[in-house]
């Protein structure tokens, strides 16, 4: 069998290693000025932490996307498809509850879903996650969106456009569900195979349906939004006014709802022309009642992930000047046998402070500057026996073509001067 990556996992090569720093950079950035203090949470987890978080009617367990096994001591163990599981267990875990209120932490790593592998869909994703915990009201909500919206900004990206609705308390939910229920069971085998479980398990996903038919049987219903009790409403709408008033661009969506069953009131996803409508680039909400779920104290909660995959395709489309990997600040090639070592000496003693690269074997000058061209340095050091008599080497500066001998002591204050450091 030759060997390759498992299916919906990707290599980040070295070329586009740059473009990751930089959102990750560009995010922490605006974390660390909004007090959003970074936590790092196990890549696993006991599998109840995620079927608890997550919930019974989430696309995580029934569609059954997590990566569990059984370790050798006999436990359930599930490869994180979320975060918001592992960091609220380890808020309770850790005595967080004592904190200062909101504690705003956010987090960056690998997420795994077994899911259809399809553009913009991965087994193997990265997601970074912001949870704000502690505060009930329609500011934080507001706080949390804005916070993504300037995270992805700073990255670079434009047009962005916050997608929000509500999905309400659980009595609110409770009545749509009845509501739909009651609408659509008369259409039963009208629906798609999918919707005619949510129809049992959780009618409130049909709205998430992309198939015509169920769509054309849920034109005439009233969504979510419109079903909203008067403290939910004027929660939603005290959100709205926040992002309003921060001009934030918002549109309205009635009909939004999510595939995990935390969220309360507040739901939100942020859309991006160039990735499709089908496909959000992040998104959360509010999520009163799971951490009291977990085990924790009864405090209520907001968050939001983005997927870093997506964000890089938006990007590329965007054309975003992303920085290009540079070359070393010097190139140094050794003329003879003698030279190999003398070269990986004094690369190895400047790389205290410059980026210096070498051949690991002996060149002929034409070939030696190909390879030192090549590597993008500015600069190559030759080295052969005239060198190696006065304790030098000749530094060719590849731009100009000008050439000096340089002693070997004075290489640093050289390169410095050339701006290289
Ligand atoms: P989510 O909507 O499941 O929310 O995922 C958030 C983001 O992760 C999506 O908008 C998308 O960009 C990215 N994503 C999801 N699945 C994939 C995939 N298979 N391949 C590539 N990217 C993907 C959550 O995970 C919640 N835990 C967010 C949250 C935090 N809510 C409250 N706190």
């Amino acid at each position: 069998m030759k060997l390759q990556a498992v299916k919906g996992t990707r290599d980040i090569l070295p070329n586009r290693q740059a473009f990751w720093h930089h959102v990750i950079g560009r995010v922490g950035s605006v974390m660390a000025r909004s007090g959003v203090r970074e936590i790092d949470v196990p890549i696993f987890e006991h599998t109840e932490v995620f079927t608890r978080s997550a919930g019974a009617s989430s696309d995580l367990v029934v569609q059954k996307e997590m990566y569990t096994f059984t370790d050798r001591g006999g436990r359930s163990i599930t490869l994180r498809p979320e975060f918001t599981g592992g960091v609220l267990r380890a808020f309770i875990e850790h005595g967080m509850v004592n904190w200062p209120t909101p504690v705003k932490l956010w987090s960056h790593g690998p997420i795994f879903r077994g899911e259809q592998v399809q553009r913009g869909r991965y087994r193997q994703f990265h997601q970074v996650n912001c949870e704000l915990v502690g505060l009930p009201g329609p500011l934080i909500d507001a706080e949390a969106i804005s916070l993504l919206y300037d995270a992805l900004r700073a990255c670079g990206l434009k047009d962005l456009v916050v997608r929000l609705g509500s999905v309400g308390d659980p009595e609110d939910r409770a009545r749509h569900n009845h509501y739909l229920r009651a609408a659509l069971n008369p259409h039963r085998e009208a629906l798609s195979e999918a919707s005619k479980t949510r129809l049992v398990l959780n009618p409130l996903r049909l709205w998430d349906s992309k198939d015509p038919g169920d769509q054309e049987l849920l034109k005439d219903l009233t969504p979510p939004l419109e079903h909203l009790s008067n403290e939910a409403r004027d929660h939603f709408e005290g959100v709205k006014s926040y992002l309003d008033d921060w001009e934030i661009p918002v549109e309205v969506d009635p009909a939004i709802v999510r595939a995990l069953d935390y969220y309360r009131r507040t739901a939100f996803e942020i859309h991006h022309s160039a990735i499709g409508a089908q496909s959000a680039l992040a998104g959360g909400g509010r999520y009163d009642g799971l951490i009291g779920h977990l085990g924790g104290p009864d405090l209520p909660g907001v968050g939001w992930a983005f997927g870093v995959d997506r964000v890089l395709d938006a990007l590329t489309v965007d054309e975003v000047g992303i920085p290009k990997e540079s070359g070393p600040d010097l190139f140094l090639i050794p003329l003879d046998e003698e030279a190999v070592g003398e070269v990986a000496r004094l690369a190895r003693h400047l790389r205290a402070a410059f980026r210096v690269e070498h051949s690991y074997r002996r060149r002929n000058p034409g070939r030696g500057l190909r390879d030192a061209e090549r590597s993008g340095a500015p600069l190559a050091g030759l080295r052969g026996a005239a060198e190696r008599e006065t304790h030098s080497l000749t530094v060719k500066d590849l731009v100009s073509g000008e050439q000096r001998d340089i002693l070997e002591d004075n290489l640093p204050a050289f390169l410095r001067k050339a701006g290289r450091a």
